[in-house]
């Protein structure tokens, strides 16, 4: 029989999907009489909610793993689930039966979770059940969402892109929309939660709609989204360049609670090396795009992921990186060192690059990228920006935090009553990462 008042307790890896389904683990749990714990001590189960995007990842969850084994030998009642990404692929699967963990479930099942806890109480066994391949859309799963301004929706799931360097396809399955009217219903009922901005998510959020049974695109999502009269900002990510459309550009100069922010990651400045990773554009049509969407948008925020040291790449086509952070100046940016994914066409490329050089590269673009962000940052010194006040600073807790529609943080002193209101702050300091300003009365 099910027992209630127990604690579980999710351990949350990668992107902002992993953090949306751990809400709806959260939301399954809950529903269960599973209450939230902050250590994993306290837990009666805890829930690994991986990623696999780069070893790095996979190697720090295997770390943690062996810590949570411990706790299991001072308490045998303590229930292991494994789940994310790292789960639906085989050579983990492999790894984790043999390592053991008592729950083991894909990103494709996670509905399923409570499910699966029943049998593995009830038989006292370990449960393994991924899906191979992606099912239809559930909808209507419970989740629990923290309580806050800001929240992430799904539009999508899954991706078709197939980079050559990203195991997001094989471990979230093929590109699937959710009906328009389900997503507007569920912003509907955050707005009336108190949510005032949300990010809609997606891998490819531009290609939203594409296997929907009538004509109806990201843009036509996003004038639909932003009739709801409770949401003030909308956000969204992530957008792939080669799917940028002039109507999209134009939707989002001409509605103001669309916020001046695109994040549509390059990846790498050289053809070459485009063409290698699949990534359907060329750095002059990334180039005329940027150029596209500023005089479009005033003030709009680009930023970007970059990878170095992917198979092939050389020096000459790592300064083709370094070529075009310097004409776009991205706002910021996100870098990796390119890393083996088994399964991937680029995992046997030939030509892989030394890890020594990979680190030689991300020191010298960081640089770069650092240098600019400081000087975009002092230029913003005495401009107004329209903020969000989201809460009070981590790094300085007697001073407010808030983010700007070009999503900056702004750190300036002002009264806790302001918390979730809308007002206008002054820049007057910056540094590279950190934007401070002063509250300016209308
Ligand atoms: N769907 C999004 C992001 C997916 S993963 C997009 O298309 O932009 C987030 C970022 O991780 C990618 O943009 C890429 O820069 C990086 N990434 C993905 N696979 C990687 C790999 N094998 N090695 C290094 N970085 C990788
Ligand atoms: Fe990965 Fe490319 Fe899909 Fe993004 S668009 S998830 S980088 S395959
Ligand atoms: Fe996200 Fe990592 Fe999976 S980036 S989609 S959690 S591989």
């Amino acid at each position: 029989m099910q027992s209630v008042h127990k604690n579980y307790h999710i351990l949350t890896y990668g992107c902002q999907m992993n953090v949306r389904d751990s809400e709806t683990i959260s939301g399954l749990l809950e529903a269960k009489g599973y209450s939230a714990v902050d250590t994993p001590e306290e837990a009666d189960i805890v829930v690994f909610n991986t990623c696999s995007v780069r070893h790095s990842a996979e190697n720090r969850v295997f770390g943690k793993l062996g810590e949570i084994k411990k706790l299991k030998k001072a308490n045998p009642e303590l229930l292991i689930a494994f789940g994310g990404c790292m789960a639906q692929i085989p050579a983990n699967q492999q790894r984790l039966k043999k390592t053991g963990v008592d729950i083991l479930f894909g990103t494709h099942n996670i509905h399923e979770l409570p499910q699966l806890i029943d049998e593995a109480i009830a038989m006292d066994t370990r449960i393994y059940r991924v899906w191979e391949k992606e099912g239809a859309i559930t909808e209507n799963v419970p989740s629990t969402r923290k309580q806050g301004l800001s929240a992430f929706v799904n539009i999508m799931y899954g991706c078709n892109n197939f980079c050559s360097y990203c195991i997001v396809p094989y471990t979230r399955g093929r590109e699937r929309s959710r009906q328009p009217d389900d997503i507007v219903n569920e912003i509907k009922l955050l707005g009336e939660q108190g949510y005032k901005e949300i990010t809609l998510l997606g891998q490819n959020v531009n290609s939203y709609g594409k296997g929907l049974p009538y004509e109806f695109d990201f843009a036509d999502l996003l004038n639909k989204v932003s009739r709801i009269e409770s949401i003030k900002r909308i956000r969204f990510m992530t957008s792939h360049p080669k799917d940028i459309s002039d109507k999209l550009i134009h939707t989002i100069a001409g509605n103001k609670k669309l916020c001046e922010h695109i994040h549509m990651p390059l990846q790498a400045g050289s053809n070459n090396i485009l063409k290698s990773m699949n990534r359907g554009y060329s750095r002059e049509h990334y180039l005329e795009l940027t150029r596209k969407v500023k005089d479009t948008i005033p003030g709009v925020a680009i930023t970007s992921d970059l990878i170095v040291g992917f198979p092939g790449e050389t020096e000459e086509d790592f300064r083709k990186t370094l070529e075009m952070v310097e004409l776009v100046k991205f706002d910021a940016a996100f870098t990796f060192m390119y890393s083996v994914r088994s399964g991937t066409r680029a995992a046997s490329m030939e030509d892989q690059v030394p890890l020594t050089e990979k680190k030689a590269r991300l020191q010298r673009l960081n640089e770069l990228q650092y240098n600019i962000a400081a000087t975009i940052n002092k230029s913003l010194i005495g401009s107004v920006e329209e903020v969000l006040v989201e809460g009070l600073s981590k790094t300085n807790p007697h001073m407010l935090t808030g983010r700007t529609r070009n999503n900056r943080i702004l750190i300036f002193s002002g009264e806790k009553h302001l918390i979730g209101s809308f007002i206008s702050v002054k820049i007057t300091r910056s540094t590279t990462f950190s934007l401070f300003g002063e509250i300016v009365s209308d």
